[in-house]
């Protein structure tokens, strides 16, 4: 490969990235098979393509998803995926197939996939499928969106929100999920804390949404829609967290919608933390303008369920972090004053999800069989738990 093609084409890629999409990439080119990089050194985002000339029908043809896949040890869950590892064709195509068949009683326990949203069909059995949607006014607030779903039944998991399946018939289920990207990740959510929620109104299901807002008459649009004033000081402080938050999103600068982009300004009391948390769809630029943090995330190793990698860098004013989309982070006070951060998000509305306290916080609540097996603790437990953080 000419450095001067893969520059070029890492300049096109950075072009397309800054667009709306803040997930896979727009193809390229018409065909891309995947080849093994004789190299490991280079890397691109996805796999290098063969020569389209040396394509076959084989590239883009897989058999087998009549038959179930492995067993993940201990779940009751086996999974076969067809991605671009048995299907090279599907290289930059941003769609991954996976075929899972689950016990009866068992569970596939809360997950979120960083990169994708998630169709999911039933073949056979029945399954209760969950997912939790944060409220955006509170870290620990979410509603629970489940359904018990037949053969036949189409549910979504909208992209990066955390989302379980359990097998609630008396035989094996088998379900097929389909992903908008050929590398979905995926995180499974540690256990930690149990609390209870009052109820969220529902009048918001009588009003109308679209993607972002609703616009105004462009001749109508003014200077004062594109500006904010007030960033010079901090925010309303997130209760018991020593933490003050000040957002400027599509909320405040309302020239903002649909622009994908918004602004958080962050003080952070000396030893305090902002708590592991994740943006379903938005990646995170945080730079420092006083302070100095210890700043962290997870990388989930994507050969076994429960082993992540922490990249963590104590960070001082000018330096520049990222935390990747979808990705659990955290934010630690290491200094003996504020700490002043400007977080950069490139969505207009990245969504936040805490971590332990929206699985436990749902309303209504996650079914206790969900956490129990999903965390391997009695319901006693679960139960104490609850109450503890009540
Ligand atoms: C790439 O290599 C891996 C392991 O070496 C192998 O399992 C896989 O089939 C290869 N993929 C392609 C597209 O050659
Ligand atoms: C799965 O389909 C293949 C043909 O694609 C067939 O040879 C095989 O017998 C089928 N297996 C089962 C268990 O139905
Ligand atoms: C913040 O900036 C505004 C002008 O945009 C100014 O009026 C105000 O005094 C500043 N506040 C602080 C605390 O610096
Ligand atoms: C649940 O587990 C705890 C220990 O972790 C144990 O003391 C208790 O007896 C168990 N309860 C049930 C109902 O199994």
């Amino acid at each position: 490969m000419s450095m001067l093609w893969f520059i070029t084409t890492l300049t096109i890629t950075a072009f397309i990235c800054s667009s709306a999409y803040a997930y896979d990439n727009n193809p390229l080119q018409d065909i891309c098979v995947a080849v093994n990089g004789s190299h490991a050194s280079v890397f691109v985002n996805g796999k290098m393509c063969k020569d389209p000339k040396l394509a076959t029908a084989n590239d883009f043809y897989f058999s087998g998803l009549n038959v179930s896949g492995n067993e993940v040890p201990g779940f009751g869950i086996s999974v076969k995926a067809v991605d671009v590892n048995n299907m090279p064709g599907l290289n930059t195509l941003g769609i991954t197939l996976v075929r899972a068949d689950l016990e009866p009683q068992r569970i596939a326990p809360l997950h979120t996939h960083p990169r994708a949203t998630e169709m999911i069909t039933i073949l056979e059995g029945t399954v209760n499928a969950g997912f939790l949607v944060p409220d955006p006014a509170n870290f620990f607030k979410s509603r629970l969106f489940s359904k018990i779903l037949n053969p036949g039944d189409v549910f979504v998991f909208p992209i990066g929100l955390i989302h379980f399946l359990y097998n609630v018939g008396h035989k094996k289920a088998t379900c097929l999920f389909y992903f908008n990207s050929q590398n979905p990740g995926f995180i499974s959510i540690p256990n930690s804390i149990f609390a209870s929620n009052p109820p969220v109104p529902d009048d918001f299901i009588y009003k109308v949404f679209v993607n972002g807002k609703i616009c105004k008459d462009p001749k109508l649009a003014t200077a004062n829609d594109f500006y904010f004033s007030g960033l010079n000081v901090s925010g309303n402080e997130v209760p018991g967290f020593g933490f003050a938050v000040k957002t400027v999103d599509v909320n405040n600068i309302p020239g903002l919608n649909t622009l994908g982009i918004s602004i958080i300004r962050g003080d952070l009391e000396p030893q305090r933390i902002a708590p592991l948390h994740m943006h379903p769809r938005a990646t995170e630029m945080i730079t420092i303008l006083e302070g100095t943090v210890y700043a962290g995330f997870l990388v989930p190793d994507p050969a076994n369920f429960f082993k992540s990698r922490l990249f963590s860098k104590i960070l001082n004013p000018g330096n520049v972090f990222v935390f990747p989309i979808g990705l659990i982070h955290f934010l630690y006070n290491v200094g003996y004053k504020k700490a002043t951060c400007l977080f950069y998000f490139n969505s207009q509305n990245p969504g936040v999800i805490g971590i332990p306290n929206s699985i436990f916080a749902s309303k209504p609540p996650v079914p206790d069989d969900v956490l129990a097996k999903g965390f391997q603790l009695n319901k006693t437990e679960i139960a104490q738990l609850r109450k503890k953080f009540s």
